[in-house]
């Protein structure tokens, strides 16, 4: 059995969710596991993630490693361009596993191409402009706006600061292994390139090449990552609520949900584990939420937002269940001293160390919640090793594709997203898009944009 390194406690829920409603939602574990493990359900192509930890060639993580210690060595700052899937993945590795600013991390990992902002790129390449730069370019087809455009500039920038070769030699280009315009530009250009396997898609990408080079620059054991994976592989599989960790966290999420729960509140008590929750809104969000169901993922960082949103948590809608990720173990531990002026009167805490200040906040609030009407579950992370964020990872995702087929929608395709695109282009001048462009320039002065 593996070393497992997170848990999921599901008993306070017990007063909304008997053990037996639990235990019949086993059938909807059994039917889901069977889909995705037999590939027949919904979106079966996009499999390739399920057995990843345990397939991934140690060959793959040497070469993955090793460009990564030549990029250390050359470069003192990587600049990752990618969104979404392509982005989300490695900057919560690298949040959750490195100190807390990033100033002390070496070298710097920067991330862009996630937003469309002059300011951004522009403060960027000035921060960048007095070291040794590598870019790592991330996009499974290709030709997404956001990280496009982006590499569009700080290529140009690479070409004028370095001169083609030296760029060339300088960028990564982490794409489909075979086809689309990045694959074609790479080849073109002679840039190393490392493949996203055509059967995964982006949200459930964080354990190939375009979560594992980055974090591998970034000094983090991608062995480890993926050692924690493959420990998940072990405990999320199965046909029962006790058997399937991940079975047992989707079963929850569903029957809240059909009894009007909507949205699920992801919320932790560590700042380190901000973008682990911004990764996992999008893993779950653009996963679930199509034909018109979906729980909305919603995150929340406490204690600071226990004093922003703390007071709509406690007596707001009552369509909320919260999952508190709790982390078990930090690195340090500082102590409150002592003044005898005792002018704030926190003198009681003197010698209290933040983690047991932190530990009762979360159980205050945990308890308070209850009292205030939110389901909540707890998710227990150890500590913050690789090896307990790969499973994590691995946990989130198989918890999110049982979860979807639960909802009996296709997990693993996004086609609302087009929506936006379609007329973002359009308003843009898109070549072959002049009808729709006239019927939104219409609609856009009737409404005063
Ligand atoms: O999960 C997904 O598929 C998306 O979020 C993509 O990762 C995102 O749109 C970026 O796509 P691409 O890697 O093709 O640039």
């Amino acid at each position: 059995m593996a070393n497992t390194r997170i848990s999921y406690n599901s008993n306070l829920l017990h007063n909304i969710i008997s053990p037996e409603e639990l235990q019949q939602f086993n059938d909807a574990v059994a039917v889901a596991e069977t889909a995705l493990v037999k590939r027949s359900g919904p979106g079966a192509d996009f499999l390739g993630w399920l057995n990843l930890p345990a397939t991934t060639e140690k060959s793959t993580l040497v070469a993955i490693d090793a460009k990564a210690a030549e990029i250390r060595e050359k470069a003192d700052a990587l600049i990752c361009i990618g969104i979404g899937g392509s982005y989300l993945g490695a900057k919560a590795a690298i949040e959750f596993l490195s100190p807390s600013f990033e100033a002390l991390r070496k070298p710097r990992v920067f991330f862009a191409g996630h937003s469309i902002n002059s300011d951004y790129i522009a403060d960027l390449l000035d921060l960048v402009t007095e070291r040794s730069v590598a870019v790592n370019v991330i996009s499974k087809s290709g030709t997404t706006t956001e990280p496009g455009i982006a590499f569009r500039v700080i290529r140009q920038w690479m070409e004028k600061r370095y001169g083609s070769k030296e760029a060339a030699s300088r960028i990564i280009a982490t794409t489909d292994p075979c086809k689309g315009a990045l694959r074609q530009l790479a080849i073109d250009e002679g840039y190393a390139t490392f493949p996203i396997p055509e059967d995964v898609g982006g949200r459930f990408s964080v354990l190939t090449p375009v979560g594992l080079f980055p974090v591998a620059v970034a000094g983090i054991s991608i062995s480890d990552l993926v050692a924690g994976a493959a420990d998940a592989m072990s405990f999320c599989k199965g046909h029962t609520v006790e058997d399937n960790m991940a079975g047992r966290y989707a079963a929850i999420r569903n029957i809240l949900f059909r009894k009007g729960y909507t949205t699920e509140v992801l919320a932790n008590f560590q700042p380190q584990f901000h973008f682990v929750g911004e990764w996992w809104k999008q893993l779950a969000g653009e996963s679930e939420g199509k034909n018109n169901t979906g729980i909305f993922p919603a995150t929340l960082d406490y204690t600071t937002d226990l004093h922003s949103l703390g007071q709509w948590m406690q007596e707001g809608v009552r369509n909320v269940f919260e999952t508190f990720m709790v982390l078990r173990k930090t690195r340090h531990t500082l102590a409150v001293p002592e003044f005898t002026d005792d002018s704030d009167n926190l003198n009681y805490l003197a010698g209290s160390s933040f983690e047991t200040i932190n530990e009762n906040a979360y159980r205050g609030t945990l308890l308070a919640h209850i009292d205030g009407g939110v389901p909540s579950g707890v998710l227990s992370v150890d500590d913050r090793s690789a090896r307990t964020l790969g499973q994590l990872f691995y946990f989130f995702e198989k918890a999110i594709a049982l979860s979807g087929y639960m909802l009996r929608v296709n997990p693993f395709d996004q086609p609302g997203v087009e929506a936006y695109k379609k007329n973002m282009f359009a308003l843009l001048g898109k070549k072959g898009s002049a009808e729709l462009a006239a019927k939104l320039s219409l609609r856009i002065g009737g409404l005063g944009l």
